[in-house]
């Protein structure tokens, strides 16, 4: 073999280790123990889409514009790895008819999501998301609903201190008139503004109200508010929307200047930050209303609520605010074998493992090194075979804590560790 540098991960991409992941199947546990409580079924969609589809849904979106990781596969397909769940979850429930059964469809994925940001902590190019959609229903009741959900998943996992932002930013019957008013109002501003705003005045004014850059931040205060530019139907909705969040108990702050960055939505849209922590790149789950986006596909127009949560974010989280997971050990009963008894040791092993998870030392190392290695792995038992053992069918079974040992036939080895 030639010699060369080691080859590591790529850039932005991370490994979730053993030691780590109790902490993320708590998180996911949660997430589908809630999922279900309110009804929703798993659905499972490839990481590759076309690339179309995903522009489709959202070519001003930061996303897809600057950050789709965009390739052409051996056929020359033109694919994309999705950079959230949302459009392929709506295509499929379209392609798997589903939306011929009764709305809503509720669904839930969990999986990884690509996007090429800048990495930095909270922020990778590959991230898990939890994602949640009712699609084929127009009642609010559903947005609350969703909301409800994201707050339910954020406490089972112990993060009690919350911050739910909310705003609506109306549809396709009052935005555009809407739209027209906000750019009234910052044209006169424009020279003002840093130059990502100043592209985004003509082709995205929404956008000019979730800038973060020092420059942009006077003018959002006297900015003309989509709440109070709404048609009926839209008032209506927000109006039900609150009451409902009311009903539930749901404490939320009336952000006027929260639009999201996804082009999709209509209506409600809210995020979740951690209480203490401020910005976009701390949201720990966010979504809203997308009534337009099965129709932007291509498909009957079909509406749909849902949000994302960030495993990534909310196990930091989890993990910084002390949260406790108990790991199981990897194996709970270890056999260490002497010298060449590999064929014994897997037998016996394999007699345990109807009751227990069971790991073999099949390593040439001394006894000593062999019991050392199985306290690491937290292991209750170890199962000594010696030659003599083997032969007559018994083994020593020897418990960690107490330090007791006896001599049990291999046949009675399930019972004693039951
Ligand atoms: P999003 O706000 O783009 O929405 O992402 C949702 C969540 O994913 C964020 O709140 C954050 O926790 C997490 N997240 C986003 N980007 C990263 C990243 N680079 N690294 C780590 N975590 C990240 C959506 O994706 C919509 N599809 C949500 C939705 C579903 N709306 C309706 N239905």
């Amino acid at each position: 073999m030639p010699r060369s540098e080691p080859i590591n991960s790529v850039r932005g991409m991370r490994d979730i280790l053993p030691g780590d992941r109790p902490l993320w199947r708590a998180a996911e546990k949660a997430a589908v123990d809630v999922a279900r409580r309110y009804g929703y079924e798993e659905i499972l969609t490839p990481i590759i889409e076309s690339a179309e589809l995903i522009e489709r849904v959202g070519e001003d979106t930061d996303a897809v514009a600057k950050e789709l990781y965009r390739f052409d596969d051996r056929g020359g397909r033109n694919l994309a790895l999705r950079p959230e769940a949302t459009a392929g979850v709506v295509r499929a429930y379209f392609e798997g008819g589903l939306n011929q059964a009764p709305p809503p469809s509720r669904l839930y994925l969990i999986g990884a999501m690509f996007r090429y940001d800048r990495p930095q902590k909270g922020r990778y190019r590959q991230f898990y998301q939890l994602d949640i959609e009712a699609i084929g229903s127009a009642q609010p009741a559903l947005d609350a609903e969703v909301i409800e959900l994201a707050n339910d998943w954020l406490v089972e996992v112990g993060l009690r201190h919350l911050r739910v932002e909310l705003n609506t930013i109306g549809d396709a019957k009052c935005r555009p008139a809407y739209l027209e008013l906000l750019k009234e109002y910052y044209r006169p501003l424009k020279s003002k503004l840093h130059g990502d705003c100043q592209l985004r005045l003509e082709r995205n004014p929404l956008r000019l109200l979730d800038c973060k850059v020092d420059i942009c931040q006077p003018f959002k205060e006297h900015a003309p508010k989509v709440t109070d530019h709404l048609c009926d139907e839209c008032s209506q909705h927000w109006a039900a929307v609150l009451r409902l969040l009311d009903g539930a108990s749901i404490e939320y702050q009336l952000n006027p200047h929260l639009v999201r960055g996804l082009d999709y939505y209509t209506r409600t849209v809210f995020e979740f930050y951690p209480v203490g922590a401020a910005g976009q790149q701390d949201a720990l789950a966010s979504g809203g209303r997308y009534d337009g986006l099965a129709a932007a596909m291509g498909r009957p127009s079909t509406p749909g609520v849902g949000f994302a949560g960030g495993l990534d974010r909310v196990t930091e989280l989890m993990a910084a605010s002390g949260e406790e997971v108990i790991a199981s050990p990897a194996a709970e009963v270890v056999v260490l074998a002497d010298g060449d008894l590999d064929l014994a040791a897997a037998e016996v092993a394999r007699i345990c493992r109807t009751v227990r998870s069971v790991a073999v030392d099949y390593e040439a190392k001394s006894l000593r090194a062999k019991l050392r290695g199985a306290n690491r792995l937290g292991a209750r038992w170890v199962v000594l075979l010696s030659a003599e053992d083997a032969a007559r069918r018994t083994a020593q079974l020897k418990e960690m804590a107490s330090g007791e040992q006896a001599q049990v036939e291999w046949v009675d080895l399930p019972g004693r560790l039951a």
